[in-house]
């Protein structure tokens, strides 16, 4: 165990276990870049206020910059006996450069120290899941172009409802990943204010300039409130939030590859570098990827549970139990980025059986609403319409025929104002073609649909 930063006032070295139990390099030792970072920005402002002179924050700052060169080529390990990364670079600097170190924390607390590394980490992470992102949408537009024509049955309650485009069903994902996109760039934005300068809790006596250390460390602005600056986690929950919300987005994606690999949907083969076997059944080809995207949903979700329930009880402001908030929200980015990185790639490989797609779209009077359309277009009320079809489906269903086998004397049973045009109108390249409103399944709103999309992901 190495001296406490706050030893002075103790007569006894804290025990082991309490040690064990306290320290938090073990997690926090991965925001050593943003400590080192924001403590050169600390010491260039308290030199550029008179608080420390110029060669005293030279030496800190180049002190800090090696330690920074040093963890990264390996050099300098980081020391596990230190209660955490705060601790560990003080140690390391004052190791280095002598009493000089000492000065680095004057007019800071741990409490606005923690809360920049905490920020300025998860700004870095978001940046990267924005990005993987983005590649994600890209290839959901590339493959939905592949496909814009790619007739698959659309469902509702898992039942086939009406005919679509595999196109479609993919730009449905384009646009919730999209959203998470703007979710998390939202976050990014409330999550930008500095903390440095709160100080313990109130701020500090000497004369700091924080709009320079806000504006030096890529922030809009300093915080507000000193009380605030500590205290708030709020963009861990926020971040969280939106995370649980890809996670839950990809979740959905993930039942759908599974089902869709199934024996009994045969619509998409997974490439094998994204599939795994079974130990003991050799026929087996199993869809672990997506099945672990699906169950590793719910660790995000409890993450995002841990840090609204660590908040909701404290006073304000710094209180340990904040210490707890890096573990959730780190582990819901790693979890996030490694489901993404996994993800694209597995749905960018896989083999689209068109044919099994179009079959099942053949069955099941899939084309049941276009052919009350028909009769709609013949001049029959809509509602009169359903039911004269409703019946006719009933029929065919007994009779062991489908709407494509049925003959116009069959039609013509349950509507006079059915006539030979009708196969045509129910036709299934027809149903999808005809549906050309507004984001609607068309082939042609689907190649819409990609171009606003691939606009919109240049701004995002
Ligand atoms: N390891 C602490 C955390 O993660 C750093 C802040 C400690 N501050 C304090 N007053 N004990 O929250």
């Amino acid at each position: 165990m190495s001296e406490k930063l706050w030893a002075g006032r103790f007569s006894k070295a804290l025990s082991e276990e309490a040690n064990d139990y306290n320290a938090s390099i073990r997690f926090d030792q991965r925001m050593y870049r943003e400590d080192l970072t924001g403590s050169m920005a600390h010491a260039e402002m308290l030199a550029a206020t008179g608080i420390i002179s110029p060669e005293e924050a030279d030496s800190i700052v180049s002190g800090l910059k090696g330690i920074l060169e040093d963890i990264e080529s390996g050099k300098t390990p980081i020391d596990p006996a230190c209660e955490d990364i705060h601790s560990f670079a003080e140690q390391e600097l004052t190791r280095r450069i002598g009493d000089t170190g000492k000065k680095l924390h004057t007019a800071r607390s741990r409490n606005d120290q923690v809360a920049l590394d905490l920020r300025l980490t998860l700004r870095s992470m978001t940046e990267e899941t924005v990005l993987l992102l983005k590649d994600a949408v890209n290839m959901l537009c590339e493959k939905a172009k592949a496909y814009s024509d790619a007739i698959m049955p659309g469902y509702t309650h898992l039942q086939r409802a009406q005919p679509i485009t595999l196109g479609q069903h993919l730009m449905a994902y384009a646009q919730m990943l999209l959203r998470d996109i703007g979710r998390l760039n939202d976050a990014k934005k409330r999550m930008n204010v500095c903390p440095l300068g709160s100080g313990a809790l109130a701020g500090t006596t000497f004369p700091i300039d924080r709009h320079m250390t806000a504006r030096a460390l890529g922030f809009d602005a300093p915080c507000e409130n000193s009380l605030d600056g500590v205290s708030d986690r709020d963009f861990c929950v926020e971040l969280n939030a939106a995370l649980s919300l890809i996670m839950t987005h990809l979740s959905r994606f993930s039942e759908e590859i599974i089902l869709w690999s199934s024996w009994e949907f045969k619509f998409i083969e997974l490439d094998d570098a994204y599939s795994t076997g079974s130990s003991i059944m050799p026929q087996k080809k199993n869809p672990d990827i997506a099945e672990l995207t699906r169950g590793k949903s719910g660790r995000v979700n409890g993450n995002l549970i841990t840090l609204l329930t660590m908040l909701k009880g404290l006073p304000l402001a710094y209180n340990k139990d904040m210490q707890e908030d890096k573990e959730a929200i780190f582990d819901s980015f790693d979890t996030v980025k490694m489901a993404l990185g996994v993800f694209s790639p597995m749905l960018d490989t896989m083999r689209v059986n068109k044919e099994r797609m179009r079959k099942a779209a053949l069955e099941g009077f899939i084309n049941a609403t276009d052919c009350a359309d028909y009769l709609v277009g013949k001049g029959l009320p809509f509602r009169s319409a359903y039911k004269a079809v409703g019946a006719l489906v009933a029929y065919c269903i007994e009779n062991g025929k489908t709407l494509e086998s049925a003959d116009l004397s069959d039609y013509k049973r349950f509507s006079e104002l059915f006539d030979t045009d009708v196969y045509a109108a129910i036709d299934l390249d027809a149903c999808v073609e005809r549906r050309a409103c507004f984001g609607a399944t068309s082939p042609k709103q689907v190649l819409r649909q990609i171009e606003a999309v691939s606009e919109q992901l240049k701004n995002a």
